[in-house]
């Protein structure tokens, strides 16, 4: 029996849950929020989902974190999500204060589970998860390279007019205006994208890449994207139940890696049933290490300023 809590019902974590039930890669799934009735009347509303899509699948709202027991992995998608205008480091203040609140419930009820973190800043908050459960690493990763990665490739297949599914690509890197979507490592059906799109075409999809949380935010005025990032977190809670070894970008602990120590942020991994198997380290020229190391710096000084809230606290 595999179960899967979710803490905070609003649209990501919906479309994670349902992404879960329509997979069927989760036996139990449980929608936690403090908003009372809504996680109930959600679960509710997918349970009686279920025999139309023909999904085994058992769902449950609550309000009680005591219903996390269990659980083989918790995901985080609760917090305050941007708002035209802002940058996810705006976000620092407040979505601390829920980290550190729902951490604090996932070491008493679900201290053998995964953390799955996704509010934002993502890097930073995920660091402050690990640090706040004193769980493994491996245990504790975010999401954010799927999410950049998947834009990336939805664009190439727009300009290029090819199928997305045969575009594979990575986006490195602090989930910020300074990812990097590595131009050098995309293929389409395995040939170089530079065959399909000039060095122009794929300077603007990678700027649009950067920019794409943003895009959705000014374009939605009320909240952030759901789709693609409540899709890209059941893809990693799959790889993980189901054991596949996955090779994606994940938000995962750095040490000793690119040159860089004690920092979260995008890079790829193997993701399996003890949630990050292995960081992989990939051949970058010194223009990519240089770009790599530069967004990642935004996130260690995220990570400085949520250590001094946490410490005040
Ligand atoms: C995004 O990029 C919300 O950070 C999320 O859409």
């Amino acid at each position: 029996m595999s179960k899967v809590s979710v803490i905070g019902a609003g649209h990501v974590g919906e479309i994670v849950a349902f992404g879960l039930v329509r997979s069927e890669a989760v036996d139990e799934l449980v929608l936690v929020d403090i908003i009372e009735d809504m996680p109930q009347g959600k679960a509710l509303d997918m349970m009686e989902a279920t025999p139309i899509i023909g999904a085994d699948v058992k769902v449950y709202g609550t309000n009680d974190y005591s219903d996390i027991a269990g659980s083989d992995i918790v995901v985080v998608p609760a917090g305050s999500p941007r708002k035209p205008g802002m940058s996810r480091m705006d976000l620092l203040n407040i979505n601390a204060k829920i980290c550190k609140s729902i951490v604090e419930q996932i070491k008493e009820y679900a201290p053998d589970s995964k953390i799955i973190y996704v509010a934002n800043p993502v890097d930073v908050l995920t660091y402050a998860a690990w640090k706040l459960s004193g769980f493994e690493t491996n245990r504790v990763f975010g999401m954010a390279g799927i999410l950049d990665t998947a834009r990336y490739r939805a664009f190439i297949a727009m300009e290029a007019k090819v199928s997305v599914k045969d575009i594979l690509a990575m986006v490195l890197g602090g989930h910020g205006d300074a990812m990097l979507p590595l131009v050098r490592y995309t293929t389409i059906g395995g040939i170089p994208v530079t065959h399909f799109l000039s060095d122009e075409q794929l300077e603007k999809i990678v700027e649009r890449t950067r920019k794409g949380g943003g895009e959705i935010v000014s374009l939605l005025k009320t909240g952030s994207a759901y789709y693609a990032p409540g899709l890209a977190v059941a893809e990693m809670v799959e790889a993980v139940l189901r054991d596949q070894r996955r090779v994606l970008p994940v938000v995962a602990y750095l040490d000793n890696k690119y040159g860089m120590s004690d920092v979260y942020a995008g890079a790829p991994v193997i993701l399996g049933k003890n949630g990050v198997e292995e960081v992989l380290e990939i051949d970058l020229t010194a223009d990519e290490l240089a770009a790599y190391q530069k967004s990642v710096e935004h996130v260690k000084e995220g990570v400085n300023q949520i250590m001094d809230i946490l410490n005040n606290m």
